[in-house]
């Protein structure tokens, strides 16, 4: 499945309803999105689709084909120093998903 991870092309070979959760972890070794709940009620697992934040533990990977997924490793804002420069991180598991939703909404 070809999409843009992180601003790099990318052709990963998993199933199309692999959870992108799970690709994002166990294909693509980038273990900054966590799972939580694994059933799309906490955010623990936010990554940006086209800029929108979505729970990756709810999007098969087919739903990526040909678009734009962006993690925590490959966010460019300034959310996650202000989260650490505020205290803002809890015990880690939620943290990153936070910081993607707080990264979408701009610098408001
Ligand atoms: Fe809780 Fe995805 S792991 S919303």
């Amino acid at each position: 499945m070809r999409f843009v991870l992180n601003g790099k092309r990318t052709d990963v070979p998993a199933p199309p309803l692999k959870r992108l959760l799970d690709v994002l972890r166990e294909d693509c070794g980038l273990a900054g999105t966590k799972e939580g709940c694994g059933e799309g009620g906490c955010g623990a697992c936010t990554v940006l689709l086209d800029g929108a934040p979505v729970n990756s533990c709810l999007v098969p990977l087919a739903h990526v084909r040909g678009h734009k997924v962006t993690t925590i490793e490959g966010l460019r804002s300034r959310a996650p120093g202000a989260f650490a420069r505020e205290g803002g991180t809890q015990c880690g598991i939620c943290t990153p998903g936070v910081v993607m939703a707080a990264a979408a909404l701009g610098p408001r």
